[in-house]
């Protein structure tokens, strides 16, 4: 089994992947941190994330070391990873690793959760289940900003619901696998749900698909 979730910064599509892929037994692909790993990669070299040279350069020799990388949670690797994410031969690269996790998760998963941008509609448009988290930018923003206070970062609101808003745009609006609900995905609206909530609606889905 696949299921594909996509979402906007900080809509709580990890966290639902996260609490599917334990509850089913499935293995998880946090693709943001793919891209985050690359951005990251191309600022310690001194390189500018809008490049596409470096940043292909940099996802071509990408480490899955890297992965894990306590780093990748900073907005600045976030930024970074939405500037390279809007260069197609650094999608094009990524694209075997995630189809590669999806179709044959590590052992002993019998399937995967991927989430991502465009995981429904470009990595796995043949998903069994395909879930559209999303909230509102304030309530993203919030949650993020508590998550930056949570973890020891200082963070300043208005600053982080600008970057969202700004990452918001740009994912949305490049001409490469943009952010958008793929035709057949179940949207979830985590404005009003809790973690439980948007779980329980997922599981809810899975149990019985239109
Ligand atoms: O955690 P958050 O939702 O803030 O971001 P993320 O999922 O870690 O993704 C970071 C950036 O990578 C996003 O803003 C996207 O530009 C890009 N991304 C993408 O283009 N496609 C994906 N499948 C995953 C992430």
């Amino acid at each position: 089994m696949i299921i594909a979730i996509d979402g906007p910064a900080a809509s709580g599509k990890g966290t639902l992947a996260r609490r599917l892929a334990a509850k089913l037994g499935l293995a998880h692909l946090d693709t943001g941190r793919l891209y985050r790993a690359v951005g990251l990669a191309v600022l310690r070299a001194g390189g500018d994330p809008d490049d596409a040279v470096a940043a292909l350069k940099a996802a071509e020799s990408l480490d899955p070391a890297a992965l894990e990388d306590h780093a990748l949670a900073s907005d600045r690797a976030g930024n970074a990873a939405s500037k390279v994410a809007a260069i197609d031969a650094v999608r094009a690269a990524l694209l075997a690793f995630q189809r590669t996790f999806a179709h044959h998760p590590p052992a002993p998963a019998t399937g995967a959760v991927l989430d991502g941008r465009d995981i429904g509609t470009v990595v796995c448009p043949e998903a069994e289940v395909k879930l559209f988290v999303t909230a509102s930018a304030e309530a993203r923003a919030k949650r993020r900003h508590k998550e930056l206070l949570e973890r020891g970062e200082a963070s300043i609101y208005a600053r982080v619901l600008a970057d969202i808003r700004e990452r918001d745009r740009r994912d949305s609006t490049r001409a490469i696998a943009p952010l958008t609900p793929a035709a057949d995905a179940i949207l979830i609206d985590t404005t009003v749900l809790d973690a439980d909530a948007a779980l329980a609606a997922a599981l809810e889905h899975i149990s019985q698909p239109s």
